[in-house]
């Protein structure tokens, strides 16, 4: 086993047979140096998961092999070796990223042989992790879904957890947070990966059309029923049903939607002959469907039915730090699309963006970027090529951020400005303020045109 290796650094040749010569025993393949630097030449031959490290040694010290070890094998434990009384030093290599220490001289060796055990096991677990997030990184192509912050790595998590069960599984979230690329992505990973995923936007139909939308009808059903049409359902058969914007079924259809996910079989309209379904279910809606129960909106028996897993996605001002990576992705996009080589933001703008509060989400952002490319005349997008994002960001009222005066004053001066092309007579007015009060405020906050 791999994880047998170990690497014993020690300058005190004693205490190094000592250990090395007991461990061996003990079935660990050691490796044993005499100095920091002799063992830093020597590791890229036996890339142990583990080592055992005396912190004070002549040259390279223990903390700082602690630190290069650490950089070739991101993976590697090290147990540290302190001399006795020194609480300091080993606070110190914990700090660094030592699993644990021992102190000198090791008279325990139980105790030496658990701690090892203990570390190999913490290898193993982060080596799993790391392979884990590998292929997650795999079967999210650069192009899916795209973020790093914490909120949506667990969606990604998820995702991952559910798309190779059957089972159903509602999203929730704001409007524009990625509900449907969600339900895309746990189809496109599971095994009906193969077979149709049909969507169905719930409140796109008036409620009859929605019902023979769901379950197709034969010939002659109704009037204009001119031929047999087979329903969402039938389609979906073999994969999946995205039941989108399921807040909005009017509720004489949940009471037939929930008879379908009990009896998974249909009946077209106007037929009596009963089709079996497999299909996997997955309903989006940016409603509180909880909160639509309790006010008698939505039944809750269906409700249970569909809320089996739930992923409710974060809004993206919860993760901000996902808005530049998503604006680079959508600037590659549309850079594709309209021909254009714009290859970032500046500074200004990327500022602004990571800032704004974005109300309605990744889509906003999008669109928003989309508008940018198509007006921006330079190789990067500028804070004037943000126009409706400067307008709405000078007003606390639609950021929900609570800013300085001052802050508010500078930057609606500013947007008036450019608004009015510095037309200062006219700012004036439109402020209400003295000309000569603009220009002090001009002066105090330095603002400065924009160059275009
Ligand atoms: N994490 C993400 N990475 C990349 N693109 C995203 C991400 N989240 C959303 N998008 C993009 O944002 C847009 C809106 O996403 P989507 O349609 O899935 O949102 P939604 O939650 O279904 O919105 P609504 O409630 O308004 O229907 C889409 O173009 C989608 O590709
Ligand atoms: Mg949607």
């Amino acid at each position: 086993m791999t994880d047998r290796k170990l690497i014993v650094v020690d300058d005190e040749a004693g205490q190094r047979d000592l250990l090395s010569g007991f461990l061996s025993k003990k079935g660990y393949q050691v490796s044993a140096f005499g100095s920091g630097e002799e063992a830093l030449e020597e590791y890229h031959k036996v890339f142990s998961p583990l080592a055992l490290v005396d912190m004070k040694m002549p040259g390279m010290d223990g903390l700082e092999l602690l630190r290069r070890l650490r950089e070739m094998n991101p993976f590697i434990q090290v147990i540290v070796l302190t001399a006795f009384g020194s609480v300091e030093t080993a606070v110190l290599a914990m700090r660094a990223g030592a699993f644990d220490y021992l102190t000198k001289p090791v008279e325990d060796l139980e105790e030496l042989l658990l701690k090892l055990d203990k570390a190999a096991q913490q290898n193993r677990l982060v080596v799993e992790h790391q392979v884990m997030s590998e292929r997650l990184a795999e079967a999210f192509p650069a192009s899916e879904i795209i973020g790093e912050s914490s909120a949506i790595n667990k969606v990604k998590e998820l995702i991952s957890l559910v798309a190779p069960k059957d089972a159903t599984v509602l999203v929730t979230g704001p409007s524009g947070t990625g509900k449907e690329l969600v339900a895309r992505a746990i189809h496109a990973l599971s095994p009906r990966s193969d077979k149709r995923l049909v969507a169905i936007n719930c409140s796109a139909f008036p409620e009859t059309l929605l019902e023979s939308e769901l379950f197709g009808y034969e010939k002659g059903a109704f009037t204009g029923a001119e031929k047999t049409k087979q329903g969402r359902f039938e389609l979906a058969d073999g994969g999946t049903l995205f039941l989108d914007e399921i807040g909005e079924m009017p509720s004489s259809m949940q009471v037939k939607l929930l008879r379908v996910l009990e009896e998974r079989k249909v009946q077209r309209l106007g037929s009596v002959k009963e089709i079996a379904l497999d299909i996997r279910i997955i309903a989006a809606t940016n409603r509180d469907l909880k909160d639509l129960v309790a006010r008698g909106g939505f039944r809750e028996d269906l409700f249970y039915r569909l809320n089996v897993i739930q992923i409710g996605l974060p809004t993206l001002k919860d993760r901000a730090g996902d808005i530049l990576l998503l604006v680079e992705k959508f600037i590659g996009k549309y850079a594709r699309k309209i021909g254009k080589e714009v290859v970032g933001v500046d500074a200004e703008a990327a500022d602004l963006l990571a800032n704004y509060s974005w109300p309605g989400n990744v889509r906003e952002l999008e669109n928003m970027i989309e508008r940018a490319m198509v007006l921006t005349r330079s190789n990067r997008i500028t804070r004037s090529d943000l126009t409706g994002l400067s307008a709405k960001e000078t007003t606390t009222v639609v950021t929900g951020v609570i800013l300085p005066l001052c802050d508010v004053e500078k930057r609606h001066i500013q947007f008036c400005l450019d608004q009015l092309n510095w037309n200062l007579g006219l700012c004036a007015e439109k402020l209400g303020i003295h000309r000569n009060t603009l220009r002090t405020k001009i002066k105090e906050y330095s603002l400065s045109k924009n160059p275009e």
